[in-house]
C-alpha cells in the first residue's frame, strides 16, 4: 500500500471441510427438485456438511492450525484472530475467542466479523491495515461456515445452494511491492432483506412462534441477488484493479466467492479472463459464505495454480448487501 506503510501478505492457507457428502441425488430424495436443474442453474454438484456435533469453530480451529503451519508460526506469535462467519457457535461470546483458546493463542486479540459471504475480505483488509501499520506483526483471518444448521431443508429454493467449510491464512510483512496491492469493500443496506435469517436477534428473539413460523432459517430473493452479484462481481473487481494501479490484463489469476457458476463466469467475461484463469471448485462445495474464498485460495496453493509474483484478484458479495474486492501479488 501506499506511502511508508509496511506490505503485508498471506504467508500460509489452510482450509477444513467436513466429510459427509450430500450431492444432488440425495436432495432429489428431500425435495422437488433435480440434478438436471441444480447443475445447470448453479454449477454445484454436491456440497460437504457437518456432522450434527460439530460447530463453526469446530472448522475454523482445525483451518486456522493447518494455515500456522503452513505459515510456520506458532500461537504465541498471533496478534489477532478474527472470525469471519453468519453462522458462529453462539451470539456471543464470540468464536474468535473460542478459536483462540483452542489454539492456545493466548497473546491474541480475537473478534468476529459479520459481513456474510463477504466476510473473509472484510477481515483481510482488516487485517492488512493492522499489520501495514505496524500495529500487529501476525493475524490470522479465518471464513468458517456450518450453513448446513441454517437452512431449511424443505425448502428449493436454498436448500441446494449451500455446504458447510472454514479456509485461513495467516498474514504477516511480506518484500515491498509484494502481498495485498488494494483492497476495496462496499455496501448496499437497502438491499438487506434480499438475505436474511430473521429470527433469534433482537429484532424478532426465539420464541415458540418463531420457530414455528420457520423463522431461523435462511430466506433468499433468488433472482434479485443474481442480478445484484453480476453486477457487483465486475465492478468491485475493476475497482480493486484501478486501486492497484493494474489492468485488467495482468491478472493471472480470479478467486472468486462461489455461489454461481453463472455469476462467476459473468465476472470472468467481464474481466476478460479464460476460464483456466478462474478458480471453481463450487461443484464440489456449493456456497461456503465466508468460507468460500479461504478454502479456494487453499486449493489453488495446494495444486500449484498460484506461482510466486502471479497477480491474484479476489472478490465476492453476499447479504447485507456487502462486497469486496482484493488484489495480491503472490509471494514473500
Ligand atoms: O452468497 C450469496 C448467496 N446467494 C446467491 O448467490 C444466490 C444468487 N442467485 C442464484 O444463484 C439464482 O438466482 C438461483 C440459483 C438461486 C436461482 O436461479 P434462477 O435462474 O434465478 O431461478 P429463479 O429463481 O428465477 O427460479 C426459476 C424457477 C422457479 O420456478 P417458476 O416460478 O419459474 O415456476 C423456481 O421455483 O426454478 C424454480 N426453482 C427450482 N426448481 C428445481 C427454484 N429452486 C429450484 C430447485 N429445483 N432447487
Amino acid at each position: 500500500m501506499a506511502g511508508s506503510r509496511r506490505s503485508v501478505g498471506i504467508v500460509g492457507v489452510g482450509s477444513a471441510l467436513p466429510e459427509k457428502v450430500i450431492t444432488n441425488g440425495d436432495l432429489e430424495k428431500m425435495v422437488d427438485t433435480s440434478n438436471q436443474w441444480i447443475t445447470t442453474r448453479t454449477g454445484i454438484k454436491e456440497r460437504r456438511i457437518a456432522s450434527p456435533e460439530t460447530a463453526t469453530s469446530d472448522l475454523a480451529l482445525t483451518a486456522g492450525r493447518r494455515a500456522m503451519e503452513r505459515a510456520g508460526i506458532e500461537p504465541e506469535e498471533l496478534d489477532l484472530i478474527l472470525v469471519a462467519t453468519t453462522t458462529p457457535d453462539m451470539a456471543f461470546p464470540s468464536t474468535a475467542c473460542i478459536v483462540q483458546a483452542g489454539l492456545g493463542a493466548y497473546n491474541a486479540a480475537a473478534f468476529d466479523l459479520e459481513a456474510a459471504c463477504s466476510g473473509f475480505l472484510y477481515g483481510l483488509a482488516i487485517g492488512e491495515q493492522f499489520i501495514s501499520s505496524g500495529v500487529y506483526e501476525t493475524v490470522l483471518i479465518i471464513g468458517a461456515e456450518v450453513l448446513s444448521k441454517i437452512v431449511n431443508w424443505s425448502d428449493r429454493n436454498t436448500c441446494v445452494l449451500f455446504g458447510d467449510g472454514a479456509g485461513a491464512c495467516v498474514l504477516r510483512p511480506v518484500t515491498a511491492g509484494k502481498g495485498i496491492l488494494s483492497h476495496y469493500l462496499g455496501a448496499d443496506g437497502r438491499g438487506v432483506k434480499l438475505l436474511q435469517l430473521p429470527a433469534g436477534g433482537s429484532r424478532l428473539p426465539a420464541s415458540a412462534a418463531t420457530v414455528e413460523q420457520g423463522l431461523h432459517y435462511i430466506e433468499m430473493q433468488g433472482a434479485e441477488v443474481f442480478k445484484f452479484a453480476v453486477r457487483i462481481m465486475g465492478e468491485a473487481s475493476l475497482e480493486a484493479l484501478r486501486r492497484a494501479g493494474l489492468a485488467r490484463e495482468e491478472v493471472d489469476l480470479l478467486v472468486p466467492h462461489q455461489a454461481n457458476h453463472r455469476i462467476i463466469m459473468a465476472a470472468a467475461k467481464r474481466l476478460g479472463l479464460t476460464p483456466e484463469q478462474v478458480i471453481v471448485n463450487l461443484d464440489r462445495y456449493g456456497n461456503m459464505s465466508a468460507a468460500s474464498i479461504p478454502v479456494a485460495l487453499e486449493e489453488a496453493v495446494s495444486e500449484g495454480r498460484i506461482r510466486d509474483g502471479d497477480n491474484v484478484l479476489l472478490v465476492g458479495f453476499g447479504a447485507g448487501l456487502t462486497w469486496g474486492a482484493a488484489v495480491l501479488k503472490w509471494g514473500l
